[in-house]
């Protein structure tokens, strides 16, 4: 049996997909469902996670993604989108959230929704945007790992416009941003990548015991 270890090597940056094979619908739910797990601080989950098949759409976005081919050749292209900034009501909504899925009252939640407000709210925006954008690297880390776990296939991307991706996929005004890339599907046997020795520090090197 593969460990975990062995999947996590197995993966690799796919630059070429074979665009014949598709991720079953169950596939996709059960990485989708992983993304959707995703731990989060204070689990306000400042993203929205959109998954782009269209052909037409993956198009505009190759031209806008220095011509990138995993663009339009994978299987799935999923955009992790942020919210490059907030105010009291996206905290709001989470609070109501939290009451209606445990059934608590709004006073029971008071202090932690007070502790959300005063640390988040008076940051500037370009704090706000890096930090919900931090929160949806996290989804794509978990996504790659999933991805590995179920031997799919993934590039993360951070080449393209983001601000092309905004207008392309009508970000802006939904209050999103387009933070990072995940394209999902398998890789060609002709991608000469999957042959190349990974480049990490050594444990040595990366990791300090204190
Ligand atoms: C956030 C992020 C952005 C990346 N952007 C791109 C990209 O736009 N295009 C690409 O081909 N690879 C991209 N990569 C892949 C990295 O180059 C690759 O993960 C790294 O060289 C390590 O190789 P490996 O993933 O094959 O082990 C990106 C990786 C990460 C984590």
């Amino acid at each position: 049996m593969k460990t975990i270890l062995d999947k996590l090597n197995w993966r690799y940056a796919t630059k070429k997909f074979d665009n014949s094979k598709k991720l079953s619908s169950k596939n996709l739910n059960t990485l989708l469902e992983g993304g959707r797990l995703t731990a989060s601080s204070y689990g306000l989950q400042p993203y929205h996670i959109f998954v782009i098949e269209n052909a037409d759409v993956r198009k505009e976005l190759r031209k806008v993604s220095y011509d990138q081919p995993q663009i339009t050749d994978a299987s799935h292209l999923i955009v992790l989108a942020n919210k490059p900034t907030f105010d009291h009501a996206m905290i709001d909504d989470y609070i109501e959230n939290i009451m209606a899925v445990r059934g608590l009252d709004k006073d029971d939640l008071k202090d932690f929704s007070e502790t959300m407000k005063s640390t988040l709210l008076d940051l500037p925006d370009a704090q706000k945007n890096t930090w919900t954008s931090n929160q949806a690297y996290i989804v794509l880390g978990n996504l790659m790992t999933i991805a590995a776990e179920m031997e799919i296939d993934a590039c993360p991307m951070e080449g393209f416009e983001n601000a092309k991706y905004n207008e392309i996929l009508g970000l802006t005004e939904k209050g999103l941003n387009a933070a990072v890339v995940l394209a999902v599907g398998y890789r060609s046997a002709e991608d000469e990548t999957q042959n190349h020795t990974k480049v990490r520090y050594s444990q040595e090197q990366i990791v300090t015991h204190i």
